[in-house]
């Protein structure tokens, strides 16, 4: 007789799906901006709160999700957009252009557990009641509990106010995932054996640490989140009917320096870190070029608002509206670009300005042909990169013009990859090498140019031309596959006519090297 069992998973699986596969928060909040934009959300605000217990929200107009789908979709983890249909019916857009969908992989909302391991999520639909459920993701650390063990409390409520009645509701089955309930002893008896277990190990090295139980049973949740921190909802104010809404407490230690008083220039360099990083990331996270205006991502606006007590600093609109933008405006003014698209085959056709002189319809092609099949095809995309001579004396831009963009390569500098105009992370970011430029540079300074922080700009892929280039499971970054690979090498190895230098390898007119 064949017998059969089947897999039994530990509850830490969410935990390595989840919180474990994300860099560092700018990513994670960067993941759950996608979603709020694949919900056809106008807005999504990150609200960063310091005190006692720090706490962030990140909140949005979107559709929302009644009980059903919150215990379907946001509940139910792994299921790919393909199955449950990715396309958003009529009625939930809100007037908007069509999106072309972020998501993939079904586990994007787990990054939430990267910002702070205390978070209440609620979610409406128009004409819906509240879905309201509470999770502590250090459970998910426990690595005797099994998954089947844990159980997510969940209401639903019709008027705000309700909701904090109910908290203390919410808190006590979330508790019972440590204390056991009165329903299944056999249930109570795993816990508290699992719990011990692990409070065992937690202390094997010192007796006097505490336990993540301990941690857990600390929290005091009817002092953790306030009306100020619900009121950052545009559904609590009464100005939209729909939303999801994400409040976590005991935030990650780089969300909680956002709220530093200390000037940048005088903070420790971890806070500098986490303060650079968050900007970096965030203030390209829409495609700032907009390589063809692109209708979707004109009515999605994103921010990030710190709250110093009860005054707000925004963070990423003040970067914005301070004078240190990089429009298309200002990356015109670049002496050297490279503007086109690379077709399916590698061929480049586009414009190229070298010291300030375009040369239109440039037609190159690639170094080598490589043959592709079905699944190894890259597909076409575009690509807009710039850059400039770091060195003053070989540049020919104006004074202003070459310290404008000198002060700002710090925020700016990178060479990006948008998906459908929002930001595929790591790329472009510093210590991604992904296009190997500061690699070229090192092996052959002489006459390779472009430097990665010196260089400004975006390729362009989209889900439809280039379903090869897919995101990995940990959200990091494309799966290594042979497309992407081949995406990176025809994006720089374009080669110019006649066996000039690469198009990528504009050489200096003036005899300095760029970025030296
Ligand atoms: N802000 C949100 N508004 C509405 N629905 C959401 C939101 N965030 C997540 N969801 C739902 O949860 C599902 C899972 O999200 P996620 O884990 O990021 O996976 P994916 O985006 O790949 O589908 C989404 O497909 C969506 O149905
Ligand atoms: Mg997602």
């Amino acid at each position: 007789m064949t017998n059969s069992v089947s897999f039994k998973t530990r509850a830490r699986t969410i935990d390595h799906l989840g919180r474990e596969q994300i860099a560092d928060c700018p990513t994670a909040i960067s993941e759950l901006w996608k979603n709020s934009y694949d919900a056809y959300a106008r807005s999504v605000e990150l609200h960063i709160f310091d005190g006692e217990i720090p706490v962030a929200t990140l909140v949005d107009d979107g559709h929302g999700m009644d009980r059903a789908e919150f215990e379907n979709k946001w509940l139910t983890i792994g299921t790919d957009s393909k199955i449950t249909g990715s396309e958003v019916p009529e009625e939930d857009r809100d007037g908007l252009p069509d999106r072309p969908k972020q998501g993939q992989k079904g586990i994007g909302r787990l990054s939430c557990a990267a910002l702070g391991p205390l978070l209440l999520i609620v979610s409406k639909r128009d004409k819906m009641p509240f879905v309201a459920a509470l999770i502590d993701w250090r459970l998910f650390e426990n690595p005797f509990l099994l998954l089947q063990d844990i159980r997510i409390p969940i209401i639903d409520f019709e008027i705000c106010s309700e909701l904090k009645d109910k908290l203390p509701d919410l808190f006590g089955t979330m508790m019972g995932n440590i204390w056991g309930e009165r329903d299944d002893t056999a249930r109570n008896e795993r816990l508290a054996e699992a719990w011990s277990q692990y409070s065992k190990t937690e202390q094997l090295g010192d007796k006097n640490a505490v336990t993540t139980k301990t941690k857990i049973e600390s929290t005091l949740i009817k002092d953790v989140f306030s009306d100020k921190h619900l009121a950052t909802w545009a559904v609590w104010n009464k100005k939209s009917t729909k939303g999801t809404a994400m409040f976590m407490a005991e935030i990650h230690q780089d969300l909680e320096h956002q709220t530093s008083k200390t000037r940048y220039s005088d903070a420790p360099d971890d806070e500098q870190r986490a303060r650079l990083t968050l900007q970096q990331t965030l203030v390209s996270f829409i495609d700032v070029f907009q390589l063809d205006n692109a209708p979707h991502i004109q009515h999605f606006n994103t921010s990030v608002t710190a709250w110093i007590g009860d005054t707000p600093k925004p963070l990423i609109e003040e970067f914005e509206n301070s004078t240190d933008v990089l429009t298309r405006h200002h990356f015109d003014k670049l002496e050297h670009i490279v503007e086109g698209a690379i077709d399916k085959d590698g061929y480049f056709t586009g414009r190229v300005k070298v010291f300030g002189e375009w040369h239109d319809n440039v037609t190159v092609k690639p170094k080598a042909v490589y043959k592709t099949r079905k699944d190894t095809r890259f597909g076409p995309f575009k690509l807009l990169i710039g850059g400039y001579e770091a060195t003053r004396n070989n540049s020919i831009m104006g004074d202003e013009d070459w310290a404008y963009i000198d002060k700002i390569s710090r925020q700016y500098g990178g060479l990006m990859i948008y998906r459908d105009h929002l930001r595929v992370m790591p790329y472009g970011r510093e210590g991604n090498d992904y296009f190997e430029i500061e690699k070229r540079r090192t092996k052959n300074a002489g006459r390779y140019f472009w430097s990665a922080r010196k260089t400004f700009g975006c390729i362009n892929i989209t889900r439809k031309e280039n379903p090869n280039l897919k995101d990995k499971a940990g959200r990091e970054g494309l799966i290594d596959n042979k497309a992407s690979k081949l995406l990176a090498m025809f994006a720089l190895n374009v080669e110019k006519p006649s066996h000039r230098p690469y198009l990528f390898d504009i050489p200096s007119k003036r005899g300095g090297l760029y970025g030296d």
